[in-house]
């Protein structure tokens, strides 16, 4: 079937694995990304298929509602796959306010742009909603998050997460719109802003620069190679039942400091240093303002309703991922030039 799909976001992390695995699973789909780019959109990470005939890319702010209703009237999409946002916690504590605009002001635009275009024929329509663990506030040392734990955001970001997933469910609820939601914990993998902890991480240790371990490195996220979530995200958009909410994690937990001593062992191998030479390189910073200890995923749901499962374990996806920035050392260098220098100053100095 020929479906116009409008993918937002597609410029980033995981926007970029979910527009390629969408080019290539079904060529028979137009594939529309619409993206800002803003300091973490980048079309390199697309630049091996941005020439394929069922792509189109479309610059474009998901705030801006003339331009979002003259795009729906162009393409007449069916479905819509939404991960545009600004999606870095410690950005959203410095300036939260670029995290109100798009996370919940650009959500609702769209909604209401997928609502006026379909204009009340929701045959064969979908508006899926990318979202996060971090509604579901942070976890003690037991337990894990299911799609039956409160909301409890507690950083910036994941309140404007929270609140756009609110009011896709609410326009579910309201409207009779398809949406469906998923919430998944922290990706890893090729092509992630070095602003997050593994590409920094990964950065830092190849230049012999501090690698900076808020607090005691003691919180712990379940962590997911972004293929594996470019495959759920596919599975649910198609598979997925409407007004439904799936969770989805790796089922992998790591504290920080475990996770960047073993990131160190797989670098002191791949680099050729003598064992324990990187980690030498790890310091402990002034902790981050609200720091969420602990999230864990339980993505049973997912396993048992429509059979998905990571497809990798974890010493497999890092050295994937270690293998993916050494080999990428120019698209690394064109992002911590300038601005990302002004970034990285401000954040780290001050701790
Ligand atoms: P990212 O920051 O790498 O990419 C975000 C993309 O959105 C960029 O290309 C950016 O240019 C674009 N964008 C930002 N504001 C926009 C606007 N106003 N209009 C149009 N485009 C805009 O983010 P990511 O890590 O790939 O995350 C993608 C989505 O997945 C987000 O919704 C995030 O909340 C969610 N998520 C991320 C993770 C993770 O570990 N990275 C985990 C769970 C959920
Ligand atoms: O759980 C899903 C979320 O995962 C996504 O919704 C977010 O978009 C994504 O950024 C990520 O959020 P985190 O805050 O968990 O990711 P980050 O890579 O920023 O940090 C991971 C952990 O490492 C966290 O406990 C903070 C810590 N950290 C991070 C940085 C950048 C450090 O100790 N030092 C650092 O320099």
């Amino acid at each position: 079937m020929t479906q116009s799909i409008l993918i937002t976001g597609g410029a980033g992390f995981i926007g970029s694995h979910v527009v390629r695995r969408f080019l290539k699973k079904y060529p028979e789909y137009q594939i529309v990304n619409l993206d800002k780019l803003t300091y973490a959109g980048n079309l390199e990470n697309l630049s091996d298929i941005d020439k394929m005939p069922n792509y189109t890319f479309e610059r474009g702010d998901i705030t801006d509602n003339v331009f979002l209703a003259g795009l729906f009237f162009k393409y007449n999409f069916s479905g819509i796959i939404h991960l545009a946002a600004e999606s870095h916690v410690d950005r959203s504590i410095s300036d939260p306010d670029a995290f109100i605009k798009t996370n919940i002001e650009g959500t609702v635009a769209l909604l209401n742009a997928a609502k006026k275009h379909w204009n009340n024929d929701y045959e064969g329509k979908r508006f899926y909603h990318i979202s996060t663990d971090e509604v579901y506030g942070s976890l003690g040392i037991e337990g894990l998050f299911t799609e039956e734990t409160s909301y409890d955001p507690k950083s910036p970001y994941s309140a404007s997460k929270a609140s756009s997933d609110h009011l896709v469910r609410a326009y579910g609820h309201t409207y009779g719109m398809p949406i469906v939601i998923s919430n998944c914990s922290n990706n890893y993998g090729g092509n992630q802003f070095p602003e997050k902890l593994i590409p920094l991480s990964i950065n830092n240790i190849k230049t012999n620069k501090p690698i900076p371990i808020y607090g005691k490195g003691e919180n712990v996220r379940d962590w997911l190679y972004v293929e594996d979530h470019a495959d759920a995200i596919d599975l649910i958009f198609h598979e997925g039942k409407n007004a439904e909410t799936y969770n989805i994690g790796g089922n992998n937990e790591w504290s920080n400091i475990e996770l960047i001593h073993k990131l160190c062992e797989v670098m002191d191998r791949k680099l050729n240093r003598p064992k324990g030479d990187s980690a030498k390189l790890i310091t402990f910073v002034k902790d981050r303002a609200g720091h969420d200890l602990r999230y864990a995923i339980d993505s049973s749901k997912l396993q048992r309703e429509l059979g998905w499962k990571p497809s990798l374990d974890f010493e497999k996806g890092i050295e994937l991922t270690v293998d993916w920035y050494l080999a990428n050392e120019a698209w690394m260098n064109r992002i911590i030039s300038g601005e990302y220098e002004k970034y990285y100053e401000t954040q780290y100095q001050k701790r």
